[in-house]
């Protein structure tokens, strides 16, 4: 990105990234697909602000913050729930954690709500909601592809070693 353009990106998110609550979710409790919570929100943020710009969306900081917005959650916000529970549920509990710092409105809060579409199953509603599902989804690929992918294949990799060398 250009020099303004990150200045500006800054100047749109800067308060909740450094809000404590929100900085939470870079503990390495929190690892989502190889990194922390907040590095995945932060890109899924980035990534929504070059699409604004690229499609000329005028609601752009809005849908920029909101984007920052949509994981906002930590493990103990889920209790008990499997991974499979979480991806459906976890939409709601961050909407609900960001209302509490945040006035939103019915566009933002669409976009955190909805951003798990199709596991969660009603539509979103806004294409601007469309938008960040289609941008977390390719993020989330992304750093699978990146992080998780070769962090398994290393444990895999280190299992075989040792399992090849004890068979000497
Ligand atoms: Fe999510
Ligand atoms: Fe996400």
């Amino acid at each position: 990105m250009s020099d303004r353009n990150n200045k500006e990106f800054e100047s749109y998110v800067r308060d909740i990234a450094l809000n404590e609550e929100f900085c939470k979710l870079d503990a390495v409790s929190e690892i989502h697909h190889g990194i922390t919570r907040y590095e995945h929100s932060m890109r899924v943020a980035r990534n929504t602000f070059k699409m604004c710009k690229f499609f000329n969306f005028e609601n752009i900081k809005d849908i920029t913050r909101a984007a920052l917005l949509h994981d906002f959650y930590v493990n103990a916000d889920m209790g008990e729930a499997s991974s499979a529970k979480r991806l459906g549920l976890h939409p709601a509990i961050a909407l609900n954690n960001a209302l509490k710092y945040y006035d939103l409105n019915e566009i933002q809060k669409d976009i955190i709500v909805k951003h798990m579409f199709p596991v969660t199953k009603s539509f979103p509603k806004y294409k601007e909601s469309w938008l960040v599902t289609l941008v977390d989804k390719t993020v989330s690929a992304y750093e699978m592809l990146k992080y998780k992918v070769p962090t398994y294949a290393g444990i895999y990799y280190l299992f075989m070693m040792e399992l090849v060398a004890t068979n000497k």
